[in-house]
């Protein structure tokens, strides 16, 4: 068996990771894939922000490895190291009070200038990581995005960084990290390096953090085969699409998988009932235990259609305001669970006031009741503006709940649309960004729902039938990440 050292060393930076921390799909992505690329024989170790909302029972069991202090501009930094190993992986942990010990994860007036630290400290460590041969780093999202720009910049011509290739990930576009070009210098030190300065500026005023990573590593990856093809258009694009289009040979795009561990029927103790594909029976008694819970009419020919993530505009939140009460007048019963921007929160409460009898909005993240609404949903509602990858509806099809999508990005690339001639499908999908679109393939779908239940159970197999597990997206990792090694 090959030792840690001659083991390819991968180091995976994100400012978010279950179970430490988590926002959003990027936390579940980061505290997942590590361990099926394990499996693929790299020696994977993730390095994270020691953020002070990061459950106590795990700081309590982190050991501290050294502390140091490196150049941010002006400043001097203090950087501490500390570790922690979880479910096999070994995590790192960037300690500095001044940057981290926050009530949240982001939304400070400083995140430009606690994430350029960040990128600069996932540098700095590499030397005191022991047994541990770095060959790949591995960036998430633009709060990581400098770290492929210093890496070039700041650390080249010792061996130890010379051996590093780079990849970046793409998990959100909408967040690059624009700041003024006084941060150039004050805060990456930067501003004499001209080839940094000339990739980084997007205008004579402004720096682009993510712009950075996009140029300088070595390649970029997505979330999903259409979201990469997306993005080299304007539309989906964010402005960066030329480089996009100048690096489609360099450019990847990757379904994400899900913890299928986690998510499981079968085994699932935050549901009423257990099931799985060969014995399904029990669902139903989710769906009664879940309308009963709502406060809705018990009654298994009304389809319950579920949505479940953040409240933005990137999920769709527009198409709904625009048909929310034409959807509430049909036979049927929608649960909405998220929290997001205020104008939709409260366009969906207002809504609920106009129709209590079906229409129910509950402005919470909790992982409980969203497996409830998993598992007791008919329909899960997902008509996604733009969508990298999106995790919903995946962990949809594994409880049988079929997805009605937009058209879009990974949505695109997890269902498979029912066809009524053949009776393949694991789902359906809608293609233009229309609200009434959405609305007459709903009125489409509740009626097969209630017009033809055998036809629906064989969906709901085939849904079940689907392999979402992250060993066969780690499969594609491991080509990409053989590739990027090949390189010269
Ligand atoms: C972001 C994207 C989402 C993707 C997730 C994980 O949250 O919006 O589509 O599934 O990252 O990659």
């Amino acid at each position: 068996m090959a030792t840690a050292k001659e083991k390819p060393g991968v180091l995976f930076a994100a400012f978010e990771a279950t179970p430490f921390l988590k926002t959003g799909g990027l936390g579940d992505v980061a505290g997942s894939l590590p361990r099926a690329l394990k499996k693929k024989g790299f020696d994977v170790r993730v390095v994270l922000p020691k953020l002070a909302v990061i459950p106590e029972k795990y700081k309590k069991k982190m050991n501290y490895i050294t502390h140091f202090y490196f150049p941010l501009g002006w400043r001097s930094a203090y950087c501490g190291i500390e570790t922690y190993t979880y479910r096999g992986i070994i995590y790192y942990f960037i300690d500095n009070e001044s940057y981290f010990k926050r009530d949240g994860i982001y939304g400070y007036f400083d995140d430009g200038e606690r994430v350029a630290y960040f990128s600069k400290a996932i540098c700095e460590i590499i030397p005191y990581l022991e047994d541990f041969n770095c060959r790949i780093l591995h960036c998430h999202d633009w709060h990581t995005s400098l770290a492929p720009v210093f890496l070039r910049e700041c650390y080249s011509g010792n061996e130890l960084y010379d051996n590093i290739k780079t990849i970046f990930t793409v998990h959100n576009l909408k967040f690059q990290g624009q700041m003024s070009d006084f941060v150039l210098g004050d805060v990456l030190g930067l501003e004499n390096v001209p080839a940094a300065a000339n990739q980084l500026r997007v205008d004579k005023d402004s720096i682009n953090f993510m712009k950075g990573a996009l140029v300088y590593s070595d390649i970029i990856s997505t979330v999903s085969p259409s979201y990469a093809r997306e993005i080299q258009n304007p539309f989906y694009g964010e402005h960066m699409e030329r480089i996009f289009q100048r690096r489609w040979d360099s450019l990847w795009g990757i379904l994400n998988g899900i913890d299928t561990t986690f998510f499981n029927p079968e085994k699932d103790r935050a549901i009423e009932a257990n099931y799985s594909k060969d014995k399904m029976k029990n669902k139903l008694k989710c769906k009664l235990a879940l309308q009963e819970e709502m406060g809705f009419e018990v009654n298994e020919t009304i389809p319950v259609i579920v949505m479940i993530g953040r409240l933005t505009q990137q999920k769709g939140l527009d198409l709904l305001t625009c048909v929310i009460d034409e959807l509430a007048e049909q036979t049927l019963q929608l649960v909405i669970l998220g929290t997001g921007d205020k104008e939709y929160e409260d366009m969906l409460k207002g809504a609920e006031g106009r129709h209590p009898k079906n229409l129910r909005v509950l402005l919470k993240f909790d992982e409980k009741l969203s497996h409830r609404l998993y598992s007791g949903g008919d329909i899960l509602l997902m008509p996604s503006l733009f969508e990298p990858c999106g995790l919903s509806q995946m962990i949809a099809m594994r409880y049988g709940t079929l997805p009605v999508v937009r058209e879009t990005g990974g949505l695109k690339d997890s269902v498979k649309y029912y066809n009524e001639y053949t009776g393949e499908g694991t789902g359906f999908g809608f293609a233009n960004y229309n609200a009434h679109e959405m609305l007459f393939a709903l009125k489409d779908i509740t009626s097969l729902f209630r017009s033809n239940p055998k036809v629906w159970r064989k969906l709901m197999k085939q849904a079940m039938s689907e392999d979402f597990s992250w060993d066969h997206a780690a499969g594609i990792y491991k080509e990409m990440y053989n590739t990027v090694l090949e390189e010269n």
